[in-house]
């Protein structure tokens, strides 16, 4: 069995992503705090970003599964297993997968959530890879989603102008040709509370902390900056260098979208452009685990990626977490 999946590929059959409607503005924005559209969108190269009016992290993701079993003529019974990478889930318990699971029908389907922060899509799609590639499970929905509306402090004008809400997901599945090459996946916890969200002190008959919770994201900027401008250069060169390929052999590279001045950073470090890096941050903010296959899904849409193309996805937030994965699409 080793020997017959060593040619295993873990391939993306489709992507897709749904955003909802809503859309606000820098501007909208500075009427509830102290802020302006020059700041943000110098700062971050966010302009829009699109929030939820009610819908759940589990909604959109069902909207992207319900286009990726339409477009690949898959059966919701086919399906094996469902991953989803959030951090804004809608209950503790049942996991958004399960709710996905429940909603699109996948009735053979096992479902989990994965914890990752902005790292998610690249954590789960690392998870479904190995799962594919065991040969015990041929198709899997990963998804990235967030409904990080819920979770923004909307009177800290250093982090609410930062976000936006949507999902993104893939359905992977068996390849021989093509699908997952390679990965780099990393945690720093002892960095872990450089950025923090929805904390859930221990409050009960017998412990009663002084100190309240800290429910909202909160981070320092500076840090998340200067640990993402370190570690993703690093890690898409050890990716480049293990494979033997270089930065113009790679059609893009797909960063998590936190912030455009970031990506600047690394793509002089990496000696490239910023072409070659696909960028929607103007339009949907940080999305956390659902910015990547939000890209995907958009490019996808543009006709951006075409079978054969080297892409490389690179996340890196909350946990401390990194990791980037080559994928010759
Ligand atoms: O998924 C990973 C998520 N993390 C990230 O992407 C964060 C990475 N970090 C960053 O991108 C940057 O640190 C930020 C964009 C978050 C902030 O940029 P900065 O250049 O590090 O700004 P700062 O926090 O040092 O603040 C500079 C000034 C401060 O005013 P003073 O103290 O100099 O008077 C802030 O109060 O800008 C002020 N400021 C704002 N002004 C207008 C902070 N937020 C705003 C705002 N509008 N929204």
């Amino acid at each position: 069995i080793i020997e017959e999946n060593e040619m295993l590929r873990t391939g993306i059959k489709a992507v897709d992503y749904y955003v909802p409607e809503k859309v606000v503005t820098n501007d909208d924005l500075s009427t509830i705090v102290e802020t302006n559209d020059e700041w943000i969108a110098s700062r971050t190269g966010i302009r829009r970003r699109h929030l939820s009016t009610g819908e759940n992290t589990s909604e959109f993701c069902i909207e992207v599964g319900k286009k990726l079993l339409s477009k690949t003529n898959t059966n919701p019974e086919d399906i094996d297993l469902i991953i989803v990478a959030t951090i804004t889930s809608d209950y503790s318990t049942p996991s958004t997968a399960c709710l996905v699971q429940g909603a699109l029908g996948c009735v053979n389907a096992w479902a989990f959530d994965l914890s990752a922060a902005c790292s998610g899509f690249v954590y789960a799609l690392s998870v479904a890879d190995k799962f594919v590639k065991s040969g015990q499970y041929k198709k899997v929905l990963v998804f990235g989603s967030e409904t990080l509306s819920k979770i923004v402090d909307w009177t800290d004008r250093a982090t609410c102008v930062l976000f936006g809400d949507g999902a993104g997901g893939a359905l992977v599945e068996p390849s021989e040709d093509s699908g997952v090459i390679d990965e780099d996946m990393h945690s720093k916890g002892e960095d872990g509370l450089k950025l923090t969200g929805g904390e859930r002190k221990v409050r009960n008959m017998v412990s009663n902390p002084e100190e309240e919770n800290k429910n909202y994201l909160e981070m320092d900027g500076r840090a998340i900056f200067n640990f993402a401008t370190k570690t993703v250069p690093k890690s898409v060169s050890i990716l480049l260098e293990r494979n033997n390929l270089t930065v113009d052999d790679i059609k893009y590279i797909v960063p998590h979208q936190a912030n455009s001045r970031i990506i600047e950073v690394v793509a002089k470090k990496l000696k490239t452009t910023m072409d070659k890096f696909f960028i929607d941050v103007d339009e949907f903010g940080n999305t956390s685990a659902a910015s990547i296959p939000i890209a995907l899904g958009h490019m996808d849409s543009k006709g951006l990626i075409q079978k054969g193309d080297y892409i490389i996805i690179t996340g890196f937030g909350g946990g401390l977490t990194w990791g980037s994965t080559l994928i010759k699409w």
